[in-house]
């Protein structure tokens, strides 16, 4: 993908200030702190567009990024952060549920997983929720520069294994760091833009 212009298009932070253009857009979502914001500063080689934070639970709101004005990538706000107070993420839920229920845009999800951590209770309710959306979820384990060899190919199995329960056999090591799997990442996108109506 060439980036010509990259944009912070804006935060949303209810229902009613969603884009209404036809552009397709692309999700991301993640735990709390798992590196959504630095992976799709990765992929769209920006510093800190979509703001990386050292606490967690730090995006809040929806945010959109047009690329090249043909389609939104969409930083989430994390999930499973259990200092948030619950009217926070009843908010979440609130918002969550909206921007996936009346969206007709959204052709797919990259669900990011913590690639030491694996599928979290918090993840697999994500992955089912966007499964019963119809949203197809990319599955990508995150900060696997974090891994030795070693324990990369112990959490290699036991993210096949629990992602087998929704039928999902394809995910991907990721880093932000090192740009594993960023072609990846990409080609995935690209595929999901062009794809469908
Ligand atoms: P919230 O917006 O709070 O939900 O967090 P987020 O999911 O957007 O995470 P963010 O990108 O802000 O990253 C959280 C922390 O993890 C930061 O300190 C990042 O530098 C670090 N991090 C993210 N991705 C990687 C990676 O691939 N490798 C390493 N080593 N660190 C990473
Ligand atoms: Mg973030």
């Amino acid at each position: 993908m060439k980036l010509v212009e990259v944009e912070f298009e804006r935060s949303v932070f209810s229902p009613e200030q969603f884009p209404r253009d036809q552009l397709p857009q692309i999700a991301f979502a993640g735990r709390s702190n798992v590196g959504k914001s630095s992976m799709i500063n990765n992929l769209l080689q920006q510093k800190n567009l979509a703001r990386i934070s050292s606490r967690p639970g730090k995006t809040r709101s929806i945010n959109f990024l047009r690329i090249n004005r043909k389609f939104y990538f969409i930083d989430l706000p994390g999930y499973g952060y259990a200092k948030v107070p619950r009217k926070e993420r009843e908010k979440w839920k609130w918002l969550i549920d909206a921007y996936f229920g009346e969206n007709r845009q959204l052709r797919g999800l990259v669900q990011i997983i913590d690639s030491r951590v694996g599928v979290t209770g918090n993840d697999a309710a994500m992955i089912r929720f966007s499964l019963e959306m119809e949203i197809e979820p990319f599955i990508v384990a995150t900060k696997a520069d974090k891994l030795k060899q070693k324990e990369r190919a112990q959490q290699e199995k036991k993210i096949y294994a629990a992602l087998h329960q929704f039928s999902l056999p394809r995910y991907l090591f990721f880093s932000a760091k090192t740009n594993l799997g960023k072609n990846e990442v990409w080609s995935w996108i690209e595929e999901q833009i062009r794809n469908k109506p």
